[in-house]
């Protein structure tokens, strides 16, 4: 596999934003970059500290899922102390980051599926989970953890063959980890500087959708939804038209197109 390192002088090295990435906390493997975030952010780390690995023994997807998490991949978290006002926002700016990212770094278009899967071809390339200490209405920190199938060969994980894909598999060819990574770096710091003036991250998160239109089922808990995903409203919720007239507003789920 492709030997690029994610040591904090590489991503450093040139990397064009004005603080995040701009400290980096660097492990060859541990459970989670969404722990060590967590833990350097209650010790007032300096906002947009990533943590990186090349490996998580006990990656954490959304929605209490695990996340496979082997060697190849982007597995990376960034701590941000966003006010309240832009904490749905950040969801949206982190899926539009990787969508702008992975074209630009390999020329292959993704989608976004409600909230926050990437996917390509109807695969998914990348997963985000945003975790946020929230007291009333102050943010403690919010730690944007974004995980990518980069040089993964799905053929090594037929648990996943069906849903998942890597760049490697669409593309053929690897890619190299680090690039991506300032790429995601300076696009998120870009779209986060950009939310005070009024950014329209909704808008272009809400055209990428690839959800809205179709036909979905969404599991929230244990209460399994079904319906026309209609449209977004702007602090992110999914608003489904189901068979009985009613529009229903779900905040958090995992929705899954249904095909006909
Ligand atoms: C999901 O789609 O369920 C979200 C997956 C998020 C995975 C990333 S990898 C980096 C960070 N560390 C983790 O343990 N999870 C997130």
């Amino acid at each position: 596999m492709m030997e690029d390192s994610l040591s904090p002088a590489s991503i450093t090295n040139n990397l064009d934003t004005r603080f995040i990435g701009q400290r980096v906390i660097y492990y060859p493997r541990l459970t989670s970059t969404m722990d060590v975030a967590k833990r350097e952010a209650k010790q007032g780390a300096a906002e947009g500290t990533i943590v990186v690995a090349d490996e998580q023994t006990a990656g954490k997807g959304r929605l209490k899922h695990g996340w496979l998490s082997p060697e190849g991949n982007i597995a990376l978290s960034i701590i941000l102390y966003p006010s309240l006002t832009y904490l749905p926002f950040l969801i949206m700016l982190a899926s539009l980051s990787v969508v702008h990212s992975i074209e630009a770094v390999t020329g292959l278009k993704s989608q976004v599926k409600w909230p926050n899967d990437i996917l390509i071809n109807g695969r998914k390339v990348c997963g985000i989970l945003i975790e946020s200490d929230v007291r009333g209405d102050t943010v403690g920190y919010t730690i944007v953890g974004i995980g990518v199938n980069v040089n993964l060969r799905l053929s090594a994980f037929p648990e996943i063959l069906s849903t998942a894909t890597s760049l490697y598999d669409e593309l053929g060819r690897e890619v190299s980890r680090l690039s991506l990574i300032q790429r995601i770096l300076v696009e998120i710091e870009k779209l986060y500087l950009s939310l005070p003036a009024g950014g329209s991250v909704y808008q272009e998160w809400r055209d990428r959708l690839v959800t809205l239109g179709k036909r979905v089922q969404v599991k929230t808990g244990k209460t399994v939804y079904k319906g026309i995903a209609e449209s977004v409203a702007s602090d992110g919720s999914l608003l489904l038209r189901q068979s009985d007239g009613s529009l229903t507003r779900i905040v958090a789920g995992d929705a899954t197109l249904v095909v006909k």
